[in-house]
This record gives structure tokens, C-alpha cells and sequence, in this order.
């Protein structure tokens, strides 16, 4: 295998005194789609915020394109091509869909134009609706409004903690086709989620996470296979 795009390497640290990530290994590859599983409390959102920095390491490294990015702050990932979009509160709901998208690209220093539209071509219903309040959007749409903005960076990695959470299931099934269009562009996408057949379904590469360690690393396709993932973790 040639060497991820993004690696989270034997990842240890927690909030406080104990440890929530107990050396797990996360990685997604150049335009693939890497899917996190596991069940409540697994450390599913701290492992994603430990990649982005967000959360200091007590020992492991977080490696993007070959560079050791461990010591750096979420401000200093994102102009080398990462994007989160965390599990709530990722969008601004007093602002308008099109203020969103432009906040998203607020360090960009040239045009933002194309990127735009190519928001506005992936999430047409955006669009329509570029000059409402994000707030006003239904729940499909504003997780639409969070992965643009999300997109408005111009990633190389995106990471989302749960996109479809709250969503129904025709929604949810759209929100994944448009992800696997995203990575199609290229852009490796790094998600967490709950949906985890369906999510394992567009996976190149599955982690069933438990107590902050990979209890099962495979392809999705070889994860949806193995019946004792099937049991535990896939409802039978
Ligand atoms: N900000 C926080 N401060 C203290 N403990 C936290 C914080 N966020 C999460 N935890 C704890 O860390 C553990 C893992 O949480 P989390 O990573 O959110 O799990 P998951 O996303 O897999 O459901 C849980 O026991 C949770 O209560
Ligand atoms: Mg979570």
C-alpha cells in the first residue's frame, strides 16, 4: 500500500487524567473513503478531533502527506488541506447559506468563484436557497451547508463526524452519494458514522473502533462480510 494521505499512528490521549484513544491507527488514502465505526463512547469524535488537532497526543503522531503535523494547531492544518466538519454546531444559523460557504474559503486569497459553484452543482437546493438564514434550512440541508463550507477550503482531506446524523434515510442516501462524488474529485474523505452499513458500503477502508482501539481494520467490503463484525457491530 503507498503511504496514506492522512495517518493517525497509534494515537494515545483523552480528555483528562484517563485515556480515551488507547493507540488507535486511522488512515484514509488519496481519494478514497476511510469510515470510522464503533459504538457510543468508542472515542469515534475524539479520534477525528486528535487528527485535526484539536486534542493534543500523550504519545502517537499525525502524519498528512509525509509531514509530521502532530504539534500543530487546527488553524495551521487547514491551509495544508484539511477540513472538519464536527458532529454539531457546524454551521452559522444566523447567517445566510452563500455567508457560509464564504466564510469557509476566508483564508483563501484568491478566487473563490469556481469553488462556489461547484457547491452550488453538488447541493443544488443550496442555491435556491443561497440568500436564507442556514437556520432556516431543514437538517439535510444545513449538513449541506456544513460540507460546503467544508469544501470552500479546497481540501485534500475532509474529515465529517456523522453527516447524516438526524437525517432520513433518502436524505442520508443522498448526502453519501455526494460524498462519494467528492472523493471521486480526488479529495479523500475521512467520516465517522453512525449508519454503519450503509457508510461501510462506500468505504474503501472500514475501522471498527471500541475504547480507543481498532477492534477490526479492513475494507468495507471485507468488514460487511465478516460475521463476527456483522453480529456485534452491524445488528446481525
Ligand atoms: N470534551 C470532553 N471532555 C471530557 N470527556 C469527553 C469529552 N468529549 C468526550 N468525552 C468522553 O470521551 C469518551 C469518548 O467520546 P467520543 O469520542 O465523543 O465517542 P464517540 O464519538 O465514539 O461516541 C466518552 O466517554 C465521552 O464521555
Ligand atoms: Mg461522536
Amino acid at each position: 500500500m503507498s503511504e496514506p494521505l492522512l495517518i493517525g499512528q497509534s494515537m494515545v490521549g483523552g480528555y483528562g487524567a484517563a485515556n480515551i484513544l488507547n493507540g488507535c491507527t486511522i488512515s484514509v488514502q488519496r481519494g478514497e473513503i476511510a469510515v470510522i465505526v464503533g459504538p457510543n463512547g468508542a472515542g469515534k469524535s475524539t479520534a477525528m478531533k486528535a487528527m485535526f488537532g484539536m486534542m493534543s497526543l500523550r504519545s502517537g503522531s499525525v502524519m498528512l502527506n509525509g509531514q509530521d503535523i502532530t504539534a500543530l494547531s487546527p488553524q495551521d492544518r487547514v491551509p495544508l488541506g484539511m477540513a472538519f466538519v464536527p458532529q454539531t454546531h457546524n454551521i452559522f444559523t444566523s447567517m445566510t447559506v452563500q455567508e457560509n460557504l464564504e466564510m469557509g474559503a476566508f483564508l483563501r486569497r484568491d478566487n473563490i468563484h469556481a469553488t462556489l459553484e461547484m457547491v452550488y452543482y453538488l447541493f443544488p437546493v443550496l442555491a435556491t436557497k443561497r440568500h436564507q438564514p442556514a437556520g432556516e434550512l431543514s437538517g439535510g440541508q444545513r449538513q449541506q451547508v456544513a460540507v460546503g463550507r467544508a469544501l470552500m477550503t479546497e481540501p485534500r482531506v475532509l474529515m465529517l463526524d456523522e453527516p447524516t446524523a438526524g437525517v432520513s434515510p433518502i436524505v442520508m442516501d443522498e448526502l453519501f452519494d455526494r460524498i462519494v462524488e467528492i472523493a471521486r474529485t480526488g479529495i479523500s474523505i475521512m467520516m465517522v458514522e453512525q449508519n454503519a452499513r450503509q457508510a461501510l458500503e462506500i468505504a474503501h477502508r472500514g475501522y471498527v473502533l471500541v475504547q480507543g482501539e481498532n477492534r477490526f481494520t479492513d475494507t468495507g467490503a471485507a468488514l460487511m462480510a465478516d460475521p463476527d463484525v456483522r453480529r456485534s457491530f452491524l445488528g446481525g
